[in-house]
């Protein structure tokens, strides 16, 4: 086996939240501390932190410094629902941020009543660490069952960022791609850059570069024409969304690359933890996809690369649809034929 390192975006230090500023990655690594949960919330709306399960992650530690700043403020803990709105207010897509949300309101409806103040502030770090470990173990058990689906000697296609700096640590799809290195497996990454924010080419490289895996970084138009040459064995991405149905709202692009998968035949996982179903959105069509600033388009590290007067779309996710799917890894084991009735029981524990 091989030995890999740990990374970890975040780091929480005497009921202190910090985070690796992601916007400055490769370039530097930047911590910065989160101290109220308005930063929390512009942290995670403007990308310093981002990533489906990571966002859940920061969103309930958020939750936690609100409540902390409440009391110190000496304001009523009605207030709590402010702070919820906030959060949930940032970013639309990944369905974590909610579910980590909604686990911790829960908590907060119980626990004011029967918590000294405290003891609630201490309650919510405690809960939001909970969720953040049991996103990490989740994310080494999706590696484990999904490095088995990894040939001996493979070519791997990757979108977007879904490692360690997307989530608790280790990582959905590219904890699949650490699982696959760890066990000594000889694989070669290609990592779609993942215009405009550029995870593939920042974060995703960066990973790979720490752990020593081989990579090669190739534009996202290059994907068509390296499929078609046979050059890609297999196309493992990660989940912001799967719906009832099983069609899955990731990055923007995944969706041309399960039309490629399909047209050449060739195997294409999504890996996500089960926190990242929504079984009550029925199919893709009814997941609300974010639209982000038409600048982060028509700029790239600042400088402008298209003329002012031209007008950018910028829609951060798309649909794959569940026939595009060959199997959803999660930390449960993996679904192969995906769809609703077998979600359905698979989440249940009916079948393995
Ligand atoms: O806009 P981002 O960077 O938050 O989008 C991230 C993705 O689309 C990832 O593929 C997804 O969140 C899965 S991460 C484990």
């Amino acid at each position: 086996m091989r030995k890999l390192k740990d990374i970890r975006p975040i780091k929480v230090e005497n009921y202190k939240l910090y985070v690796l500023n992601q916007l400055k990655l490769p370039l530097e690594e930047e911590w910065l501390e989160l101290s109220t949960y308005e930063d929390v919330a512009k942290a995670i709306k403007d990308m310093i932190v981002r990533g489906a399960p990571l966002i859940g992650i920061v969103g309930a530690y958020g939750f936690a410094i609100g409540v902390k700043q409440l009391i110190k403020e000496g304001k009523p803990l009605e207030n709590a629902k402010k702070v919820l709105k906030t959060l949930k207010n940032t970013r639309p897509t990944a369905v974590n941020l909610f579910w980590a949300l909604d686990r911790i309101w829960k908590k907060f409806e119980k626990w004011k009543n029967e918590k000294t103040k405290e003891e609630l502030v201490k309650a919510f770090f405690k809960e939001a660490n909970k969720i953040d470990l049991e996103d990490y173990h989740a994310n080494k058990s999706i590696g484990g069952y999904g490095q088995v689906l990894i040939p001996k000697k493979a070519n791997i296609l990757t979108h977007c960022n879904t490692g360690a700096l997307a989530t608790s640590g280790w990582g959905t799809a590219l904890g699949v791609i650490r699982s696959a290195y760890e066990e000594g497996k000889d694989i070669t990454v290609y990592v779609d850059e993942t215009r405009p924010y550029l995870q593939g080419a920042r974060l995703t490289a960066w990973e790979l570069v720490q752990e020593g895996i081989p990579h090669y970084l190739i534009t996202d138009n290059s994907a068509g024409f390296l499929i078609s040459k046979g050059l890609i064995d297999v196309i493992i991405v990660g989940a912001d969304r799967i719906t009832a149905n099983g069609d899955v709202a990731n990055k923007i692009g995944t969706f041309t690359l399960s039309v490629l998968a399909k047209e050449y035949n060739i195997p294409f996982y999504v890996a996500a933890p089960t926190t990242t179903f929504d079984l009550e959105t029925e199919k893709g069509e009814d997941i609300p996809i974010e639209e982000r600033n038409e600048n982060e388009v028509k700029k790239c590290g600042g400088c402008a690369i298209a003329p002012i007067e031209t007008k950018a779309l910028n829609y951060s996710f798309d649909i794959t649809p569940a026939e595009n799917i060959t199997a959803i890894i999660t930390e449960k084991g993996i679904i192969n034929e995906i769809n609703k009735e077998n979600i359905k029981k698979f989440l249940k524990g009916d079948i393995k």
